[in-house]
């Protein structure tokens, strides 16, 4: 397989089963982790009912940890380390006792933004274990909402000691770190979770509800354009859209088909006028075996250096049906039916 970001063009052929080097595979290894502990994924303690948390404003009927309120530490407070801050502070079941950052100016100013105990900063989680300890204090459960690369060492010791954890997706940036991590979750027994937050969108949730109105499906279109300029780790890895954006659609593909991937073929490559160093535009088939369907055969095709003509963070999805055809296009579903037009779905409204 040739390095990412200097073509020429590299041929994906990945039976689901033989490990792999090649980064598609840590997704399919991503949704493996998840789909062994369906249960756990939303209703797992300590988590379960943080991910059910209302947003800020609203309320929440479900209580921690049989009412002791679960104490958090956050790995990463920048970036989207902001929007657990929020989370957890709308929570009436969560709270933090430490935080870690290794960026001060960072620490500091959310300090100050959010009101928080600036004397429970560390710049590792061994740092703030020890302290805590010492406190006695109890930890509940670590959030790593750090760049990818450093999702293994932080979970890992997070694991190691005994500590459940929460982590943003992917679940690692490379397939030796991703395998590390769900043996050290084996070995210790302790929850190990992926966030993937798209399926809890309401398009998502929508489409959901919907699927199996006409029969089964037997095939999808995915496509996903965007060209953000984010800086930062994203335009210094070997394969930023699949590892750190495409992963979000392949959750919703296993989601919404309830189904898990058998294999996949594919191309990825980056653009000459790309921004990013490593691979930002992929073309994939995937073949998926759903409990509901059946065999599904999906197309994916995506580019995260798009420069017009933008989808959704969603993507544009189209879904051939038995009986007609499903889309979700700019975050809208519609159902068409043979000799009907297209009728527009209602947003399901959302649990909490
Ligand atoms: N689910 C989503 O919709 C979504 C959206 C954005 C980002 N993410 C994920 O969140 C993670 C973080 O992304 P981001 O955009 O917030 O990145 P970022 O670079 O903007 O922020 C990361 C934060 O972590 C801190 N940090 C970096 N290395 C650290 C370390 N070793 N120890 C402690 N702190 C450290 C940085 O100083 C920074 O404050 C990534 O895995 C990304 O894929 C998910």
């Amino acid at each position: 397989m040739s390095k990412p970001g200097v073509g020429p063009n590299q041929l994906f052929v990945l039976p689901v089963g033989a490990f792999s080097h090649s980064p598609l595979f840590l997704s399919a290894l991503s949704y493996a982790t998840l789909a062994r502990r369906p249960k756990r994924v939303v209703g797992g303690a300590p988590f379960g009912a943080l991910l059910l948390s209302p947003p800020p404003g609203g309320t929440c009927k479900r209580h921690g940890l049989g009412g002791h309120m679960v104490n958090l530490v956050q790995i990463g407070m920048g970036g989207m380390g902001e929007t657990w801050l929020k989370t957890v502070l709308a929570s009436s079941e969560a709270h933090y006792c430490a935080f870690v950052e290794v960026n001060d100016e960072v620490a500091r100013t959310q300090v100050a933004k959010y009101k928080l105990d600036g004397d429970h900063v560390y710049r590792t989680l061994p740092e703030a274990l020890r302290a805590l300890a010492c406190e006695g204090k109890q930890v509940d459960g670590v959030l790593i909402i750090t760049p990818p690369r450093f999702h293994k060492e932080q979970s890992i010791q997070a694991l190691e000691a005994g500590l459940p954890v929460l982590s943003e997706k992917p679940l690692a940036d490379t397939i030796e770190a991703a395998r590390d991590i769900v043996e050290m979750a084996e070995r210790t027994g302790k929850l190990h979770m992926v966030a993937q937050n798209y399926r809890y969108s309401q398009p998502v949730q929508t489409l959901r509800a919907t699927l199996g109105e006409l029969g089964k499906v037997g095939a999808v279109c995915v496509q996903f354009f965007k060209g953000p300029h984010f800086g930062g780790f994203r335009e210094e890895m070997p394969y930023p859209l699949i590892v750190d954006m495409s992963i979000h659609h392949f959750d919703m593909m296993r989601y919404l088909l309830d189904a898990d991937l058998v294999s996949l073929k594919g191309y990825s490559w980056n653009p000459e006028w790309s921004w990013y160093k490593g691979d930002a535009s992929a073309t994939l088939g995937l073949r998926l075996e759903s409990r509901q369907f059946g065999p599904v055969y999906a197309s994916y095709t995506a580019s995260w250096c798009s420069r017009g003509s933008e989808t959704p963070w969603n993507g544009n999805w189209r879904f051939e049906c038995e009986n007609g055809v499903i889309n979700l296009v700019d975050d809208m579903v519609r159902v068409q039916e043979p000799g009907t037009e297209p009728r527009l779905i209602e947003p399901v409204p959302l649990a909490h």
